[in-house]
């Protein structure tokens, strides 16, 4: 720790921080930005008046440094140094340096929105250009005209696109501070691999047995490839004949990995022994690993994307840009000379990569994003006009609008909602926000509630590989869900219903572990959702000021099957996305979205009638773009709650919504015309990948023009 190269600039750091608001630090990976700086700045006094933030776009991140940091200020965490992120706040009336998720600081900023108690806030890896980095940045170039004098905001990058975030905060100073990297050796691929997995276990083995010790860091798309390469690398080092290489542990890193398992990653290597680390793009530049002297680059990273006009996720591997491609080798000269070893040709990295990966606000939803930046209560923000460093498209844009309309969030001028006021108070996306509220008028709140907990863990509830969304799955995504027998199944009505039910039945138990296993559900998975239930329902009750009495309600259960008040719930909150069954078909099509083809997954427990036939009207959680178009998460709703959307969707004008902004080329996409006629008229179904590329070919324009 004593080396790290920040440590030797703390002066002047300092003295840059001292006599300006803003200060920029860029730093190689591994410098100390995240574990260093909070404390050089606790060291000199900053935490005398407030708390230091530092924020992290990853939940993983967050929790590990600031482990670390607590470590080695030799205090526990939670006190004086803690974290919090969504649903999980280990920070305590000591706490002067704080790690927090970009969205809990934003969460924050709505019930004190000039962030009072911090007298430094630290973005710390900017590089990534999270979203809410990114909105945070707008945030705080106006905090900083309120609180000029008792705020030091500190952004940091890892590349040299630092520049560019000075730029954006009217050329505030950027401090370099320069890394001890040794020198990487770049070894490419004569061609692209068959498949990476195969690829990376042959050139890791290669490795092991041919070169001298180091770790070995591997990165790979996605937890499903990292646990089949786990596995064949183990098989494989096993099969090693005894004595004729040294030994070897395989370890995973990612996200979604518990965190007994990533404590694992960052103690000591054991003595003669080589580690492969099989890791996410987590390690590029989030989480340092030490030790690392070869790196095997696969050339791809899982991503994402989000198409305003369908409403469709899909989650691509795509290929990484130069400057992902350039971390990935830097990890491997950290201690001494290294190698880094491309599985593509040099000339897909120089002809094929993008420059830099396109920053998530240009790829997500922001239905979230918007209806936050309408409740902040600030006469000088406009969200139209807001100052992003990349602005989103006014596609993206206009649909954030419009859905949030549909739930009532804003009025047809665009103006925030008494009710979406409220949503904005809760952690949760705007569909399940507005769920909850409606749930709270039709008494089922104690149900909706469940809901929305067992919903923020279902991707963790079953063990093994996640119910997946990604390419590679196609085989799986054929299979139905194989309930075991004593689940309930939704009694038709959807998932939704079976995520209720089965939280219920466990309540019954008295939260019992062995029901879970039982069951074959996660038992970490389960008890975060009676966590995240608990912190949603306090939410629920200080918006309603203590009026509701939710023990006694949840004593009230809806003893009719039909779950009719939460269904009808349901279908307010997810107003933007109800889909229309078609004749003869048991396809579906979306209303809230242009109108297009889409299936029930396979996992959905909904069912069909007597004659085979699915419900003529459904809501869905997400439309996922695998194989095909599905709908994931998706219950059944009656005619006559759909039919004041559909009523809605018919007077929908995106213009005035918008406040008129758009004089837009595109005029027909103003008024959304969702006339009957359409049914058994979808058009082509959008094809994903080419509007992706449109995006990817906006963005590069855009950058070209800087
Ligand atoms: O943020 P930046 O990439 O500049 O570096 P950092 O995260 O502050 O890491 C500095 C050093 O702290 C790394 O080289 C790691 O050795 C160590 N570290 C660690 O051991 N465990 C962590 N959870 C975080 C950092
Ligand atoms: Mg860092």
């Amino acid at each position: 720790m004593a080396n790290l190269p920040i440590l030797q600039f703390e002066d002047k750091i300092l003295q840059v921080v001292n006599e300006n608001p803003v200060v920029v630090v860029i730093g190689e990976t591994g410098s100390g930005k995240s574990t260093q700086l909070s404390q050089i700045l606790l060291r000199s006094g900053y935490t005398k008046s407030g708390i230091i933030a530092v924020t992290q776009p990853r939940r993983v991140a967050a929790v590990s440094v600031s482990r670390r940091v607590a470590q080695e200020l030799g205090v526990r965490l939670g006190e004086d140094v803690g974290y919090a992120i969504r649903f999980e706040d280990r920070t305590s009336e000591r706490t002067c340096i704080k790690y927090l998720t970009d969205g809990v600081l934003l969460r924050e900023s709505l019930s004190d929105p000039e962030l009072k108690q911090y007298s430094v806030i630290i973005l710390d890896e900017a590089h990534e250009r999270s979203l809410n980095t990114d909105i945070l940045m707008g945030l705080m170039k106006r905090l900083i005209k309120l609180r000029a004098s008792t705020l030091k905001v500190l952004i940091t990058s890892a590349t040299l696109d630092g520049e560019k975030v000075s730029n954006f905060f009217s050329e505030c100073p950027v401090l370099n501070v320069p890394g001890k990297l040794f020198p990487v050796e770049i070894l490419y691929s004569a061609e692209q691999p068959k498949s990476y997995i195969e690829s990376s276990l042959k050139k890791a083995i290669d490795i092991h047995v041919n070169e001298p010790e180091g770790d070995i860091l591997i990165f790979m798309t996605g937890q499903d490839d990292i646990e089949k390469l786990v596995s064949r690398l183990e098989e494989k080092i096993q099969s090693l004949e005894v004595g004729s290489c040294m030994d070897a542990v395989v370890l995973p890193l990612h996200g979604s990995m518990p965190p007994e398992m990533q404590v694992r990653v960052f103690s000591p290597p054991p003595k003669n022994c080589r580690r492969f680390i099989v890791a996410t793009n987590i390690a590029e530049t989030s989480l340092t690993v030490d030790g690392v002297v070869y790196v095997i680059d696969s050339g791809y990273v899982k991503q994402r994307q989000y198409n305003p006009s369908t409403g469709m996720y899909s989650l691509d591997i795509v290929q990484i840009s130069r400057v992902q491609a350039n971390q990935r080798a830097g990890r491997a000269g950290r201690t001494r000379p290294g190698k880094c070893y491309r599985l593509y040709p040099l000339a897909v990295y120089n002809d094929n990569l993008l420059d830099a990966t396109v920053p998530e606000i240009q790829r997500s939803s922001l239905a979230g994003s918007v209806l936050y930046l309408k409740s902040l209560d600030l006469p000088d923000i406009d969200i139209l006009k807001f100052d992003f460093l990349d602005a989103p498209s006014h596609e993206s844009l206009q649909d954030a609008l419009k859905q949030l309309f549909l739930i009532d969030a804003i009025d047809e001028n665009g103006t925030i909602t008494a009710i979406g006021k409220t949503m904005a108070e809760l952690p949760l996306e705007p569909s399940l926000a507005r769920t909850l509220i409606e749930a709270n008028e039709y008494d089922c709140l104690p149900q909706a509630l469940t809901v929305a907990a067992m919903l923020s863990v279902e991707g963790t509830l079953h063990p093994g590989p996640s119910k997946n969304t990604d390419k590679n799955s196609k085989n799986r995504d054929k299979k139905r869900k194989h309930a075991p027998s004593d689940l309930p199944d939704g009694l038709g009505w959807g998932d939704h219903i079976q995520l209720l039910q089965i939280y219920e039945l466990w309540d019954q138990t008295d939260y019992s572990i062995d029901w879970c296993k039982d069951n074959n559900l996660q038992v970490r998975g389960m008890l975060f959702a009676k966590d995240v239930r608990k912190q949603l329902s306090q939410i629920m009750q200080k918006i309603a000021k203590g009026s509701l009495d939710i023990r006694r309600k949840e004593r009230k259960r809806d003893r009719k099957p039909d779950y009719k008040n939460l269904r009808k719930c349901l279908c307010v909150g997810y107003a933007s996305q109800l889909a229309e069954r078609m004749m003869r078909h048991n396809g579906y099509r979306t209303l809230g979205f242009k109108s297009q083809l889409v299936q029930v997954h396979p996992s959905s427990v909904l069912r069909t009638d007597d004659e085979g036939m699915l419900p003529n009207y459904v809501v869905y959680h997400e439309l996922i773009s695998t194989s095909r178009p599905y709908m994931r998460n998706v219950c059944e709703v009656e005619m006559q709650w759909a039919t004041p959307i559909l009523h809605k969707l018919e007077k929908l004008n995106v213009k005035k919504l918008s406040g008129g902004i758009n004089q837009s080329e595109e005029k027909k996409t103003e008024i959304l015309d969702f006339s009957k006629k359409e049914v058994n008229d979808v058009g082509p179904i959008d094809d994903a990948d080419s509007r992706i590329q449109a995006a990817r070919e906006r963005f590069l324009s855009r950058k070209g023009k800087k």
